[in-house]
């Protein structure tokens, strides 16, 4: 029994000047002297020590105990004046590591341009629901259930079972359009109103289409507007974004909820006017459709026509950024990858 304390004994100093930093002193402290340490097993082992050796047994043990609890203290000293003696060599001038900064999302820059042309023009902001009524996106704007136009607009519906929901009622908004009757219900006119926001449609992704798009949707509604204070809001606004010289073009077209209807192309920015693939060879990029509100949609909302009528806008913003930026895949724009990313 003695020689086995002492072995042991000679075990835990040979850890103890081991041991490399304070963690490993508290794993030799509790593997000696823890709750199951081995000596706090011999103290209970006492009694089964022949009794003319038992005292001395009992003396060898408490002293080892003693000594290791010492040594351990000792080397924590030792170790602690270590690292303060390195701290000494610590170089304070020498650079730290660059911690990697978040990077403004090429979407998020020229939302915050748009937002900037429009507050200068006197539009006020509206944020809407992504999660929409069919009423808002579609019936309020003039389009009803059994409308051709709707067959465009490739809609998303949200599971009504099990809730309070009625079946085929709420859908992802195809088109942030939609706030126009909420915000026309809510308050009164005149309005200048830009509602940016992300719209959803079920489409097949691929190079030039994706399930999600942002779109700025504005729309004036005040006494005597003309179909010029559109066109001439709309040159206005390519021309801060694109640059003064910018072409642009104007041809009619269909929405339900405008009349007449106006489709804006301006000179495709990749290929100049030559043709490519992101303005199908035909030189010219669709960017602004928009027309004067039908009245249909002022009446549903509870406007006087007689004395209102505006006109709307959408501004398709994840074009305008792939034109911005010359991106011909529309899928970059949502890939998380800080190396596409950080290049805008
Ligand atoms: N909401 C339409 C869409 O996403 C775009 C649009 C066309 C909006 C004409 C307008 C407008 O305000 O006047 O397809």
């Amino acid at each position: 029994m003695q020689e086995e304390l002492i072995s042991l004994r000679n075990e835990a100093i040979a850890q103890i000047s081991a041991a490399g930093d304070g963690a490993e002193l508290e794993e030799v402290r509790a593997a000696y002297l823890g709750r199951n340490g081995k000596f706090t097993i011999l103290v209970k082992k006492i009694k089964d020590v022949p009794e003319e050796s038992r005292k001395t047994f009992g003396i060898t043990l408490n002293e080892s105990k003693i000594a290791i609890e010492n040594l351990i203290s000792d080397k924590k000293q030792a170790l602690i004046k270590s690292l303060s003696e390195k701290r000494d060599w610590f170089d304070l001038t020498m650079p730290g590591l660059k911690p990697t900064l978040g990077h403004i999302h090429p979407l998020t820059q020229v939302l915050s341009e748009v937002n900037k042309i429009f507050n200068y023009l006197g539009y006020q902001v509206a944020d809407g629901p992504e999660i929409e009524s069919d009423y808002y996106n579609f019936e309020a704007l003039n389009i009803p259930k059994d409308h051709p136009s709707r067959d465009t607009q490739m809609t998303f519906y949200v599971d009504s079972t099990g809730t309070d929901l009625k079946p085929l009622e709420t859908i992802l908004r195809t088109q942030t359009s939609a706030m126009q009757g909420r915000v026309m219900k809510l308050g009164k006119p005149p309005f200048r109103v830009l509602v940016p926001g992300k719209c959803f449609r079920y489409e097949q992704v691929d190079a030039s289409h994706g399930f999600e798009f942002w779109q700025v949707e504005g729309f004036v509604v005040d006494e005597d507007i003309h179909l010029t204070d559109l066109f001439g809001t709309i040159k206005y606004v390519l021309g801060e974004l694109f640059g003064k010289e910018t072409k642009i073009r104007f041809a009619t077209t269909n929405f339900p909820f405008v009349e007449p209807g106006v489709d804006t192309y301006m000179q495709c920015t990749i290929c100049k006017g030559k043709g490519c693939s992101f303005c199908k060879g035909t030189g010219w990029s669709e960017i602004m459709p928009a027309g004067m509100i039908h009245p249909n949609v002022l009446k549903t909302a509870g406007i006087d026509t007689k004395k209102w009528n505006g006109f709307a806008f959408a501004i398709g913003l994840s074009r305008i950024v792939n034109l911005r930026y010359q991106i011909k895949d529309l899928r970059t724009l949502t890939t998380p990858d800080m190396r596409i990313l950080s290049q805008f």
